[in-house]
């Protein structure tokens, strides 16, 4: 898989050197570049926003150096995928599609991705149309309804997701399978040795004896369960869309804008 990431704070992308994603690129599984958008200005100042035309609070990014590192970022990327090589290009917003395991599973299937990291009050509106126009995939990706700074921590949550589906990335395919959201519930408690733990506090805690019977049938029933009973608890509009999943839970594959 391919990732071409575009910001002003190329230093951000640093953790994706490390742990299980830094290995896939070692690896070869992923071919990730950050790009710096300042690199596509041309004035003294490196300058990537400008007021608000209408006034208000805040600056917003300029649409020219956004409009130049696409060019660029496609030309290359198309230049070693091959010509009709076509990226989804993500942006991280808070007024974008929720980014759920549906959508980190659709996006692990793509050969390439660019995400763009806004920064200030957003993009100038013109950028997205641009795209469109250029016949290039976009989608709008929030992680939550709260507003970050900007989409780096965003980019770094969906690399995450996403690069650990990619097959052969998480060296056990078989860990992906029972965690929690990937079959829509939360995952069930998990246990290890001492099978009898004595606390800090003087408490014995028993590991649930069902683990230690080694029927593995019985095991399944209680951590399914176990799951149903959390999910109840914890997250109620879970289980309620998995008995009745309206339109809008669809995964967002990079459709509509
Ligand atoms: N950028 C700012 N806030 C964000 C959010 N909640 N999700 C994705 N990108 C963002």
């Amino acid at each position: 898989m391919r990732l071409d990431v575009l910001t002003i704070f190329p230093d951000y992308l640093a953790p994706l050197d490390l742990s299980l994603i830094g290995r896939a690129r070692r690896d070869g599984l992923l071919d990730l570049r950050v790009h710096d958008l300042r690199d596509f200005t041309h004035d003294r100042h490196r300058t990537v926003d400008d007021t608000p035309l209408g006034g208000g609070a805040g600056m917003v990014m300029k649409p020219e150096p956004w409009a130049e590192a696409f060019a660029s970022v496609v030309a290359a990327g198309r230049a070693e995928l091959g010509g009709d090589a076509e990226p989804l290009v993500v942006f991280p917003n808070p007024a974008g599609a929720p980014f759920a395991q549906a959508t980190a599973q659709a996006w692990s299937e793509r050969p390439w991705l660019v995400l763009a990291c806004g920064r200030y009050e957003g993009i100038d509106e013109r950028v997205y149309e641009h795209l469109a126009d250029a016949g290039l995939e976009v989608a709008l990706a929030s992680l939550g309804d709260y507003v970050l700074n900007g989409g780096e921590v965003a980019v770094l949550a969906i690399t995450e997701a996403v690069v650990r589906l990619v097959p052969g990335v998480v060296g056990n395919a078989a860990s992906l399978v029972e965690e929690s959201h990937s079959d829509g519930l939360l995952e069930y408690p998990l246990y290890t040795r001492p099978a009898t733990w004595t606390d800090p506090a003087g408490a014995v805690r028993e590991a649930p004896a069902i683990l230690l019977s080694g029927d593995h049938g019985k095991i399944a029933a209680w951590r399914a369960e176990r799951s149903r009973e959390r999910t109840a608890e914890r997250r109620p509009d879970l289980l309620a869309r998995r008995e009745a999943p309206a339109a809008g839970d669809a995964p967002d594959t990079g459709h509509g804008r």
